[in-house]
Parts: C-alpha cells; sequence; structure tokens
C-alpha cells in the first residue's frame, strides 16, 4: 500500500496547479486505492474513507508525513465535521488559494469545508466566461465559491437557503478585495427565485446550477435531484439573455453522465449546444461529478478546451 500512496502524491507533482494549493492528492480507485481519498488544503490534510477504520500502513504513513491530518467516514448518517487524526491541529478556519484567489476553508464547519475542490476547472471556466457588465446568478451557492470567481469580473447574486453560507460568501468575497455591496444575496428557495425573476423579466449572462442532490426548502418543499432536475433547467433557461450561459452540475451518482445529458437536452431548446466539461486532472478515479454547458446556438462564444 504505501508504494501506491507514494505513487499518488509523485503523480500530482507531475500536474500543474499554478496558483492553487487545495487539490486532491488521492482518488481512491483511480490511485488503485479504492476507498481512500486524500484531499491538501494549503497544507493540511483532510483524508476521507468509505471504510469505518484506517487500515495501519495508511495511519502509519499519515503520522510520518508529520502534516496536520484530520478524518471524515463517508456515507455517515449524522453529517459530522472531520476528527482530528494525526499532526498539529488546526482549530482556526484557515485560508486556502485557487488560481489566485483566496477562500475561506474549516474543518469544523460540518461534514463539507467550505469549498468543493472537484468544481475547481469549473469556477475558472466561469471566470473566463464573465465579463465586464454581465450578470452571473449563482444558484445553490453554498460558500459562494462560484460568486467569487464570477465577481472578479461580473455584477452576481448569489442565492442560498442559508444565511451562514451567505454570509461566508461575503467573507470569501472581501478575502479578494471584492465589495460584497456591490453585490447582491438572496436568502431564498432556487425554485420559487427563478419563477420570480422570469415574471419580472430579470435576466442574466450566466446562471449556475449545482444543487445538491436532496433538499428541503424552507416551506418543507422536497428537490431530488434524479426527478427535478430538467424543471431546474427550464425555470434557469427563462431567465438568460440571449446568447447567455448556463451550467449544469451533478454530483448524484444515480444519474448516469448519459441520463444527465438527456435530462438537460429535453429541458432546452431543441438545436441547443451542449458540452460535456471534465472533471479536474487531480480526480482520477470515478467521474461522478456531471457537468453540462449551454450555449445558445449563434453566440458565437462556444467554450473549448
Ligand atoms: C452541495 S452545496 C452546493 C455547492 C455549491 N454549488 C458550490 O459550488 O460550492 C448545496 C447548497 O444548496 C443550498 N440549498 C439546498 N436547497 C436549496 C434550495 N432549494 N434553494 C437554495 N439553496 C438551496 C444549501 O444550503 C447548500 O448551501
Amino acid at each position: 500500500m504505501i508504494h501506491l500512496l507514494n505513487a499518488a502524491l509523485r503523480a500530482r507533482k507531475q500536474l500543474k496547479f499554478g496558483d492553487t494549493d487545495a487539490y486532491r492528492l488521492i482518488d481512491g480507485a483511480g490511485d488503485a486505492l479504492p476507498g481512500i481519498y486524500l484531499e491538501t488544503f494549503a497544507d493540511r490534510w483532510l483524508l476521507s474513507t468509505q471504510a469505518p477504520n484506517i487500515a495501519p500502513p495508511l495511519r502509519t504513513w499519515l503520522n510520518e508525513s508529520g502534516k496536520t491530518v484530520y478524518w471524515k467516514k463517508l456515507d455517515q448518517h449524522e453529517k459530522e465535521s472531520p476528527q482530528h487524526l494525526c499532526g498539529p491541529k488546526q482549530d482556526e478556519p484557515f485560508l486556502i488559494r485557487e488560481n489566485g484567489l483566496r477562500f475561506q476553508v474549516s474543518f469544523q464547519s460540518g461534514y463539507s469545508q467550505g469549498i468543493f475542490l472537484d468544481q475547481r476547472d469549473n469556477r475558472r471556466r466561469v471566470r473566463e466566461w464573465t465579463k465586464p457588465g454581465h450578470t452571473i446568478l449563482n444558484t445553490f451557492a453554498y460558500t459562494g465559491a462560484f460568486s467569487v470567481t464570477a465577481a472578479a469580473a461580473g455584477a452576481t447574486t448569489t442565492l442560498d437557503l442559508s444565511q451562514p453560507y451567505l454570509d461566508w460568501t461575503r467573507d470569501n468575497m472581501r478575502l479578494n478585495e471584492i465589495d460584497p455591496e456591490q453585490h447582491h444575496f438572496i436568502k431564498g428557495d432556487t425554485f420559487r427565485w427563478l419563477k420570480h425573476f422570469a415574471k419580472q423579466e430579470r435576466r442574466f449572462h450566466g446562471i449556475i446550477l449545482d444543487p445538491p442532490s436532496f433538499s428541503r426548502d424552507d416551506k418543507g418543499r422536497v428537490f431530488r435531484a434524479e426527478s427535478d432536475y430538467g424543471t431546474l433547467v427550464e425555470l434557469a433557461a427563462a431567465c438568460l439573455h440571449p446568447g447567455a450561459w448556463l451550467l449544469c452540475s451533478t454530483n448524484h451518482r444515480g444519474i448516469t453522465p448519459r441520463s444527465f445529458l438527456q435530462t438537460i437536452r429535453a429541458a432546452l431548446p431543441r438545436h441547443a449546444d451542449l458540452d460535456a466539461l471534465p472533471m479536474p486532472p487531480d480526480f482520477n478515479g470515478h467521474p461522478y461529478l456531471k457537468c453540462i454547458c449551454w450555449h445558445p446556438a449563434g453566440d458565437g462564444a462556444k467554450y473549448r478546451e
């Protein structure tokens, strides 16, 4: 096992991360280490395992790294914060860098740490697509990492059910010298607000849809990615300027890439020009993150890798 762990780290050294210090070091089966995932956040390591325990060689290897290491058990019923495993403790929130932007991360904030590293390349794309004067809507925004990247160029509206996450988004903006007062924040349900925007004829140059697989809003209404994604896309499409883009993403493992594409195709005009966007190269295991971008035909700005 040790040679596989070291080989995974060596393989990451071959990748070019630029001004980025948070990425995946071990990606399960992609590194011949099924069920084992390791991410570095500015040199603090987060281990995630499918198994409820850690194999002794892995534990020794982590101990010998000298790094701060926290451990998250995946698929748990109680979605708890990761626990300290070895190395110096990290009790305070801290900063990571991604493509030159800064984000606050916390190992004490619950099951998720403040940024999803698998969306790194999509955040870069959103930054490239957003031009001065554009208005971008980030739905299901969490800590607003997409908002921060879009706000580096355009005006953003950040939408989430959770006030603490909207506050975290504001903090992330300030960290990048972006004035949150110049941007909009809405605490509310994405479905309700998309209907509202359409009624008001409010239009955006780009909309990000990256919902959880399942959620219940403040009125008890349930969203299931499997059955409700198509409706979400239809509602968002009604709020786009001509030539705008729509980024649709899901990490739901029960939705295949093919069925995701079919759902999105069925919800959009017949000849919609769709691109499937790949995961970042450090995620070399199961390609669970499905991401499709719509550039309405004729906009002349179709994105190519
Ligand atoms: C998996 S996170 C989304 C990740 C985020 N797109 C990112 O890139 O970091 C899910 C977020 O959706 C929010 N949420 C869940 N249901 C919602 C709803 N109906 N309307 C708005 N936000 C919702 C949650 O509060 C949470 O912040």
